[in-house]
């Protein structure tokens, strides 16, 4: 048996991807349909949807669904439940999300629990209704897209660095819950990538450290290689190593004021 019929077997035949038009949750998209695996592919865009789904159907030759749902309204995820319940789904990549840029206090409070919502709120319940069912099968994947940001107070994005300290705290919980239970759970914390996103945010290099950028293929490779394997996991060895020194070597005040410079060098005008 190939390594590539063993991921089948146990991830398989289905997988949802929610955030799949763009970005990483594309690139989570393809390399799925590569390993063989059918695929549910949700996001608002649907024409982005139906192209991406007609090339991976030419390209892998497998079956799609396309569920244009928007996940931040409050029964967005179980829409998606039920559109699949016809479905063997073996894998469930939340990769969804929403950040918003800037000092807390100029952003409104509605758009502030539509982060939540997004973020943290569908995440949870597509964790808990697909887990479900996979535990009746016995088997499974979830990974969750967190972020470096989830180890400390991330300025300029408070909230957002807040929803991804849940979701990688909801990952690890449930992946020593389920481990003895034939599913696999994973946290995937990227650094920046390369993403049409976050692109639009128009960062600015800052001069006294340098910011790492991956491709949005390279975080997927990694985060699928790394499923079954850890809780969690920090994409990049630029990540791995910087997230090392902030986390060992600064203290916590130390480490959140670097940020906050960080994201200051970066983002300064929006705040
Ligand atoms: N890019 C980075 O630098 C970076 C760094 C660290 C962590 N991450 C994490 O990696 C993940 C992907 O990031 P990305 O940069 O690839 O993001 P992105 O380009 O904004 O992609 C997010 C995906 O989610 C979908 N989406 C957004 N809002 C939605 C909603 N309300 N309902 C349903 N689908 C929705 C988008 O499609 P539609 O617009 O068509 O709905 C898109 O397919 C996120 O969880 C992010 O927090 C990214």
């Amino acid at each position: 048996m190939t390594r590539q019929d063993d991921f089948r077997s146990k991830y398989g035949p289905w997988a949802v991807v929610a955030g799949a038009s763009d970005g990483i949750g594309a690139a989570f998209a393809r390399q799925l349909a590569a390993r063989g695996l059918n695929l549910v592919l949700v996001a608002r865009r649907g024409e982005r949807l139906a192209e991406l789904g007609a090339r991976l159907t030419t390209d892998y030759r497998i079956q799609i669904r396309n569920l244009v749902v928007d996940l931040a309204y409050d029964g967005g995820p179980v829409v998606v439940a039920e559109q699949t319940g016809d479905l063997e789904i073996g894998l469930l990549v939340f990769n969804a999300a929403f950040s918003l840029i800037g000092s807390f206090f100029e952003q409104s409070l509605e758009a502030h629990y539509r982060e939540v919502a997004l973020n943290c709120r569908a995440p949870m319940t597509m964790a808990y209704l697909f887990g479900k069912r996979m535990l009746a099968r016995g088997r499974g994947g979830i990974l969750l897209m967190s972020s470096l940001s989830a180890f400390q107070g991330t300025p300029l994005v408070s909230n957002y660095a807040a929803t991804k300290a849940y979701n990688l705290s909801l990952a690890e919980g449930l992946w020593d819950e389920l481990r003895a239970r034939g599913i696999d759970v994973l946290a995937c914390c990227a650094g920046a990538t390369e993403t049409p996103a976050f692109l639009a945010t128009k960062p600015r290099s800052p001069r006294f450290i340098s910011v790492p950028v991956m491709k949005p293929d390279e975080v997927a490779r990694e985060a699928l290689a790394a499923l079954g394997r850890k809780p969690s996991l920090i994409t990049g060895w630029q990540n791995r190593f910087s997230s090392f020194l902030m986390r060992r070597m600064l203290s916590r005040r130390i480490a959140i004021r670097l940020m906050g410079q960080t994201m200051r060098a970066m983002y300064a005008p929006l705040e």
